[in-house]
């Protein structure tokens, strides 16, 4: 097994080298370069995540790997480069793109994203899933993270593989990201192995939002404490940390994240005008139904002193509310 895959390593230890030299030592990388300076990159969080440069070329790729002895059917099958349908001819999948190099759980490459430089579509695209790639299973740059989310019995999940960058920037280093919003219980049941506790820190839009919630049950059904860590509206984890700083990032952010109850409470809250007595009243009722469901009175009590106390209720009627819900339930 491992014999039959040293060949897609290989090219793809060699390729992800290559793209790095293209980005850090060459004319044709100068461009996607800057753009990394613009984007507050510094040179060593460049080679630390191996970042490079896939020039804009249909050939540049295959024509190297084949160079240097890989056959076609590997390269092709690890997902390196793709084959013409009508004459089986290689070219690059790959061009003029900013290249993520993807990692597995030991460190070795075995995918890749690239994003467009500036605007374009799609922003990434990802190395096909082979055998060795598995999209359910990947997190961005755990090999790095896992002996500090160990040490710290947490881990942070974000969205993007630049946030992981810009944090790691920060000096929080306990971070991770899966591909993109979507979040699979193999990958939860990883960090349960790992850590008792997930923040989630997506991006604060519609999103980010409706990710972090049906993330956050994935999560908690893997038995994971979780905290969701929240941004102002329109920032992504990098933004805030390029924009705002990194010590507001841990303050004002992680440090300030919400129980995923809490989170719920905001969340039902987006987009509903509480001054209408229609909305309010759906509220109301999206929060008492979660509130019902929570396993501890401790907490049940909690929540429901916070909605009396917002909405001048009182606290008989909320509690009669969630005896008339497990009635129902019975
Ligand atoms: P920047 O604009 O470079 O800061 O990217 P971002 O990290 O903010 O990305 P965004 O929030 O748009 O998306 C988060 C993650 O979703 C990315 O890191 C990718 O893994 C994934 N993603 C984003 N756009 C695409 C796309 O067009 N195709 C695919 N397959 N994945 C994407
Ligand atoms: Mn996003
Ligand atoms: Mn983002
Ligand atoms: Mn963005
Ligand atoms: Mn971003």
């Amino acid at each position: 097994q491992a014999q039959k895959f040293e060949p897609w390593i290989k090219a793809h230890e060699l390729t992800a080298k290559l793209y790095h030299h293209v980005l850090t030592q060459t004319e044709q990388g100068k461009e996607a370069y800057r753009y990394l300076q613009e984007r507050g990159f510094s040179d060593e969080a460049i080679v630390r995540f191996q970042l490079g440069f896939a020039p804009d070329s249909w050939e540049f790729l295959s024509s190297f790997l084949q160079k240097r002895g890989f056959n076609h059917r590997d390269i092709v099958d690890c997902g390196l480069v793709a084959e013409r349908s009508f004459d089986g001819k290689l070219f690059d999948r790959f061009r003029g793109r900013l290249m993520f190099p993807l990692w597995d759980k030991d460190g070795r490459v075995v995918g890749f994203s690239g994003r467009v430089l500036g605007d374009g579509e799609p922003k990434y695209l990802n190395s096909p899933e082979s055998a060795l790639f598995n999209k359910q299973e990947l997190l961005y740059a755990f090999h790095y993270a896992r002996p500090k989310m160990r040490k710290k019995n947490e881990a942070v999940l974000f969205e993007g593989f630049a946030d992981v960058i810009s944090a790691y920037e920060a000096g929080i280093e306990y971070t991770i990201a899966a591909m993109g919003t979507a979040l699979s219980e193999r990958q939860a049941k990883i960090l349960r192995r790992n850590v008792d506790r997930v923040t989630l820190c997506y991006d604060s839009d519609d999103a980010g939002m409706n990710a972090a919630y049906k993330n956050a049950q994935t999560l908690t059904s893997a038995g994971l404490n979780v905290e969701i860590a929240l941004l102002p509206e329109g920032y992504d984890p990098d933004d805030f940390i390029q924009q705002v700083g990194a010590d507001r990032f841990k303050n004002d952010v992680l440090d300030t994240s919400f129980t995923f109850m809490a989170f719920k409470m905001r969340y039902y809250r987006r987009g509903k005008n509480l001054q209408h007595e229609t909305e309010r009243m759906e509220y109301l009722n999206q929060v008492l139904d979660e509130i019902s469901h929570l396993p501890r009175a401790v907490e049940r009590d909690h929540y429901i002193r916070q909605l009396a106390d917002e909405f001048s209720l009182s606290l008989d009627a909320l509690k009669q509310e969630l005896t008339q819900r497990y009635k129902a339930r019975l």
